[in-house]
This record gives structure tokens, C-alpha cells and sequence, in this order.
């Protein structure tokens, strides 16, 4: 008796995983070898790999990936739903780099541009799937981060965004979820846009220390950066107070006063604090809003999703960073409890710079 419900059991098993197998053979296989779900993706696999090996150091987590999706968040912004502010997700950034790299929040992205286009050349994109895919590539290459769409197919861009679609670190809150909110962004999905500052770094906020990381590990898509901004600052990391950066709790680690203000801020300081140690969380979210992000202005693209690396996970818990505790935390947020987090052992660090900046 036990053993016939065991067989069924089996046999009920077995017929799940046929149909699972039925549903993945619809997929086709490349020239190459590689499985996807549109033969139109077939080319992008020999494109990821040239990205890896000559935009990403052969698949790493550093300054080209880091900066790779800043540029895409900044081509994309490029929009709004009540149209006359750009293509969007268009890559105008990198096809009219002369016009766009003059705008005042673009400070910093001329190298990264530079650092592209010669790789740009070598492919047979459009600068739009360019830029996206080799944000979805860059992002792979981090830890913890998760597997971003890739929707393949964009024109090429027809003109610049104008100025004033990118926000700044001196902007108000206000000011900067009423931009999100004109290019089709909740104050939530501005809040999960934002984990992408746990693989970021200053170049120019303050030039006398380029490569300042946001969190004390830039070099993984955790949920560091979350806690770390709400630790009571002390310290300028460089050449005294700048435009957009307030205090900063660690040596050699930089503040955003936007973010800052947002996660003290009543309409955003729950989204953030809830983001903090909770790694799928950040992940579903920053990777639905990167969905939306990657397609605005771009209708009737092929989902070509499989042909992005698959990041490395990462373990967690985060915590505090040697020195700190909860009695450090400026907490915001009071409508769900702060979670539990232990700290590193030893004296507070210093954090380095991001090496390359
Ligand atoms: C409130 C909106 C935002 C503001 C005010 C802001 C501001 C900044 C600033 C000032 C920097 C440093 C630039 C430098 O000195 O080199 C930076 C870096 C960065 N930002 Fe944002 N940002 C915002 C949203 C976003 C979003 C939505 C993304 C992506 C989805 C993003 C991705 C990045 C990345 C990856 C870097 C680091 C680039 C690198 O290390 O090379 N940011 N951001
Ligand atoms: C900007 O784009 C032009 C083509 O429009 C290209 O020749 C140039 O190298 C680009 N600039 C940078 C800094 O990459
Ligand atoms: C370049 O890409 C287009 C569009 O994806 C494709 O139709 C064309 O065959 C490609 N050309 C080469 C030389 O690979
Ligand atoms: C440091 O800041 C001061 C005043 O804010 C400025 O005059 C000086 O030029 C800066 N030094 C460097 C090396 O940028």
C-alpha cells in the first residue's frame, strides 16, 4: 500500500517534469550551441562575449560594469509618458555623446563613453541594444545581482534627450520623484532603482578622490548600501563638503545627499529600509524596474532575456561594518521593525577606492 502511493508519487513526479521538458523544448539551439528562445537572439551570445572580453575585463565587477549601468540609466531617463524628452532606452547617449555629455548630470559619463565606443564599433548593435545589453552584461558580473532582461531590437536613436532628464544629488526629493514619477516610476520603483548604488562610485562628485565607493562592498549587488546610508555621518572622505555629498560614516566611502534624503524621507523611508538584508526582495524589485527602465520609448522588442550571463548569488547576511551597530542607525522608517544585524569584527575599515576610476 505504501508503495503503490510511493509509485504514484513517482509517476506524478515524472509527468510534471515531461511537461516542464515539453514547455523548455520550445526553445531552439544556435549554430553555436547555445539554447535561447528566438533564433533572432542567436547573434547576441557571440556579442556578450565580446563584451566580457573587451569592455568587462573578461566578466568582472568593476568600474566598466558599474559605470555600464549608470550610462544606461542615463540614456534611458531620457523620457516621459507625456512625450518631448527623448527616445528613452535609445542609446542617444552614446550616438550623440557631443550633445548629451554637455548636460551638467552627465559629469563623469564622458569617460565611461569613451571607454564604449570603440566597443560599440566592433558590434553589429544599435547603440540602444548596445547600451542595455551591456548594462544587463555589466550588472551580471556582480554578485548578488539579479539575472536583468535583455529585450533586443531598438532603432537607432533619432535625436538627443534634451537636458534636465537625469537627476542630481543636490535635487530635492520632491523634485526627484516628480521626474521619476514623468518618466512612469513610483517612488517604490525610484527607491529599487537606486540598489544599483550598491555597485557605484564618485568620480567627480569630488575629484580629489575619484572611485569613492556608495556602500564598503562595491563589488557586490547586496543590500549594504541600504544600511550603510542610514549610519550617522561623520566624515567628508575628501577635499571637505561638495555639491550632493553629506557626511559619510566611513574613510573613504561617499554619501549621495539624495540618498540620503530619500531614505529619511516619509514617502520613501519604509521602501528603503525594507530593502535592507533583504537580498530577493532588492533583487525582484531592481529587476522589475530595470524591465521598465530598459524598454521606455521602445515598443515591439524580442525578448532575447537568455542571453545574459547568470550572476554568481550571494550568501549574506550583510552587516554593520566593523565599530557600527543599531545604535548608529538614523531609522526613518517606523512602520516595520529594523532587522537584526550583527557586525564585523575588528576596528571600523576604510574603504578603498574602486580600482581604474
Ligand atoms: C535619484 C537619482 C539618482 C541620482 C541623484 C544619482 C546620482 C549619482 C551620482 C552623483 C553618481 C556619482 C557620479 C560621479 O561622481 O562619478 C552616481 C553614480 C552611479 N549611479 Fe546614480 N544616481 C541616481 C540614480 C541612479 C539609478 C536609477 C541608477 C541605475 C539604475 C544609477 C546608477 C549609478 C551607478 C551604477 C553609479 C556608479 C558609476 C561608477 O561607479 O562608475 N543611479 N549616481
Ligand atoms: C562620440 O560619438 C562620435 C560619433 O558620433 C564618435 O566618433 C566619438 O568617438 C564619440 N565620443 C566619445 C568620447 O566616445
Ligand atoms: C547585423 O544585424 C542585423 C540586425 O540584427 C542583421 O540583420 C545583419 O545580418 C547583421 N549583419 C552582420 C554583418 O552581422
Ligand atoms: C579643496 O577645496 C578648496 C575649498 O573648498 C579649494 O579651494 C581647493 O582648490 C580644493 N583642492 C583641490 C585639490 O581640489
Amino acid at each position: 500500500m505504501a508503495f503503490a502511493r510511493l509509485s504514484t508519487v513517482v509517476a506524478l513526479a515524472l509527468s510534471a517534469a515531461t511537461l516542464s521538458n515539453a514547455a523548455l523544448t520550445k526553445r531552439i539551439t544556435c549554430a553555436t550551441g547555445q539554447t535561447t528562445a528566438n533564433a533572432a537572439c542567436c547573434p547576441l551570445f557571440s556579442a556578450v562575449e565580446f563584451l566580457q572580453t573587451n569592455l568587462f575585463d573578461g566578466g568582472e565587477c568593476g568600474e566598466e560594469a558599474h559605470s555600464a549601468l549608470r550610462l544606461s540609466f542615463h540614456d534611458a531617463i531620457g523620457f516621459s509618458i507625456h512625450g518631448g524628452k527623448g527616445g528613452g532606452a535609445d542609446g542617444s547617449i552614446l550616438a550623440f555623446n557631443s550633445t548629451e555629455l554637455e548636460f551638467h548630470a552627465n559629469g563623469g559619463i564622458d569617460d565611461i563613453v569613451a571607454r564604449q565606443f570603440p566597443v560599440f564599433e566592433g558590434l553589429n548593435l544599435t547603440a540602444g541594444d548596445f547600451v542595455h545589453l551591456a548594462a544587463a552584461v555589466g550588472t551580471a558580473n556582480c554578485p548578488g545581482a539579479p539575472r536583468l532582461q535583455f529585450m533586443f531590437g531598438r532603432p537607432p536613436p533619432v535625436a538627443p534627450a534634451p537636458d534636465l532628464t537625469v537627476p542630481e544629488p543636490t535635487d530635492s526629493v520632491t523634485k526627484i520623484l516628480a521626474r521619476f514619477a514623468d518618466a512612469g516610476f513610483s517612488p517604490q520603483e525610484a527607491v529599487a532603482l537606486l540598489s544599483s548604488h550598491t555597485i557605484a562610485a564618485a568620480d567627480v562628485v569630488d575629484p580629489t578622490i575619484p572611485g569613492t565607493p556608495f556602500d564598503s562592498t562595491v563589488g557586490t549587488f547586496d543590500s549594504q548600501v541600504f544600511l550603510e546610508v542610514l549610519l550617522k555621518g561623520s566624515l567628508f572622505p575628501g577635499n571637505g563638503s561638495q555639491p550632493g555629498e553629506v557626511l559619510s560614516p566611513l574613510h573613504g566611502e561617499m554619501r549621495l545627499q539624495s540618498d540620503f534624503a530619500i531614505s529619511q524621507d516619509p514617502r520613501t523611508a519604509c521602501f528603503w529600509q525594507d530593502m535592507i538584508n533583504n537580498q530577493a526582495r532588492m533583487m525582484s524589485e531592481f529587476k522589475a524596474a530595470m524591465a521598465k527602465l530598459q524598454v521606455l520609448g521602445q515598443p515591439r522588442l524580442i525578448d532575447c532575456s537568455d542571453v545574459v550571463p547568470v550572476p554568481a548569488p550571494f550568501a549574506g547576511p550583510i552587516k554593520f561594518p566593523a565599530s557600527f551597530s543599531q545604535k548608529d542607525v538614523q531609522v526613518a522608517c517606523h512602520a516595520s521593525a529594523f532587522p537584526s544585524i550583527a557586525t564585523v569584527a575588528g576596528p571600523a575599515p576604510t574603504v578603498a577606492p574602486v580600482p581604474g576610476s
